[in-house]
């Protein structure tokens, strides 16, 4: 019997991904990086879209030859409506949109913030419904309440920066390069928290880091004053105080929303939780609290189309099909 074959496609910042997803299983995950937003210190989204131009065809072509199943066996073509750079996500769009209309098969549009939570079901173990979602990227800091694949609500949110902001922020101003999450992970690793750097004190379930990206500024600031290589020679101590600033923030709010809750399934997800900081304080807390975590492999956590192609799979059993005259948004609620 033909088995069901779901090709998804991500583009909504700076990484083209496409994954063949094909009855409970991800045949290929291909992703092509941007290295070009490192000059700017950031994604500049003119660049983004060219890029992405540039690498959609071949990156799609790479997702179906390494899954080593036929063009003619996809039954759907999943793809990013947003949120996300608008330039970015038209040109998946326009992609899918000619694809799914050469092919004659289904198009299924998929949020962005929804496929990451959806992360968790490509693997075992899966969490249990209703289960609390930590998601954080670049772009967004959320919990989100999942009750059913398709069902969730953000119950906390960010006021100003995203948890991704505030590591990228940061880094900029100690001179690393775009994205520099990653960057101060690993130099985190090779220092202490030893520096202490002011907390917000935001109600309910919310977040905000741009106090703490201020804060930082003014103590490297007064710091360099004292010291001129005063940033040099603490590197890897200052990256580890960042970090357990940052993952102390996320922590505190995910304990409130769980006691609040009473739900005990907790789950991160998006590019932050590949963050290693903050996936060994949540399997602690867990382990303190007797919570029962989740936590995807990292190249489920940061921006990937097998993450489209699950999210789809969810939408092509209810028959949610988008037409040929949708339009992405960059901005688009759960
Ligand atoms: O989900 P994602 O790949 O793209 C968006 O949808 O935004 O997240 C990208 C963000 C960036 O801010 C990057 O610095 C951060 O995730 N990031 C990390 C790590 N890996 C990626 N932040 C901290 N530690 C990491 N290991
Ligand atoms: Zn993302």
């Amino acid at each position: 019997m033909k088995k069901l074959t779901i090709l998804g496609i991500e583009s909504s910042c700076d990484d083209t991904s496409a994954s063949i997803w094909q009855e409970g299983q991800i045949l290929s995950n291909c992703v092509a990086n941007q290295d070009a937003h490192k000059l700017y210190g950031g994604v500049v989204p003119e660049v983004a879209s060219r890029a992405h131009l540039e690498n959609i065809i071949p990156v799609v072509n790479k997702a179906i030859v390494e899954s080593k199943v036929s063009v003619d066996d996809i039954d759907a073509v999943a793809i990013t409506k947003g949120p996300g750079l608008l330039g970015s996500l038209i040109v998946g769009v326009s992609f899918a949109k000619s694809l799914a209309y050469s092919l004659d098969i289904p198009l299924i549009e998929v949020n962005h913030m929804q496929a990451h939570i959806l992360a968790h079901f490509i693997d075992d173990p899966k969490p249990k419904f209703p289960f609390l979602c930590l998601t954080v990227s670049g772009g967004h800091t959320q919990i989100v309440k999942v009750t059913d694949h398709l069902e969730m609500e953000v119950i906390g949110t960010t006021i100003d920066d995203a948890a991704g902001e505030a590591f990228d922020k940061t880094g900029k101003i100690l001179g690393l390069d775009y994205p520099a999450g990653p960057i101060i992970d690993e130099l985190a690793k090779l220092g202490k928290a030893k520096f202490e750097f002011a907390k917000p004190n935001i109600a309910d379930l919310d977040f905000s880091f741009s106090g703490l990206k201020t804060s930082i500024l003014y103590f490297l600031k007064r710091k360099i004053k004292e010291d001129p290589n005063f940033i040099t020679d603490n590197l890897n101590d200052i990256c580890a105080s960042v970090q357990k600033s940052i993952v102390d923030i996320l922590l505190s709010k995910l304990k409130k929303a769980q006691s609040q809750t009473g739900i005990k399934e907790i789950a991160i997800a998006g590019g932050v939780s590949a963050n290693s900081g903050l996936r060994g304080a949540l399997n602690k807390t867990s382990v303190e609290l007797g919570w029962n975590t989740y936590i995807p492999k990292i190249s489920y956590c940061t921006d990937n189309a097998a993450m489209i192609a699950m999210a789809g799979y969810y939408k092509f059993n209810i028959g949610e099909f988008a037409g040929q005259d949708m339009a992405p948004m960059a901005r688009m609620k759960m």
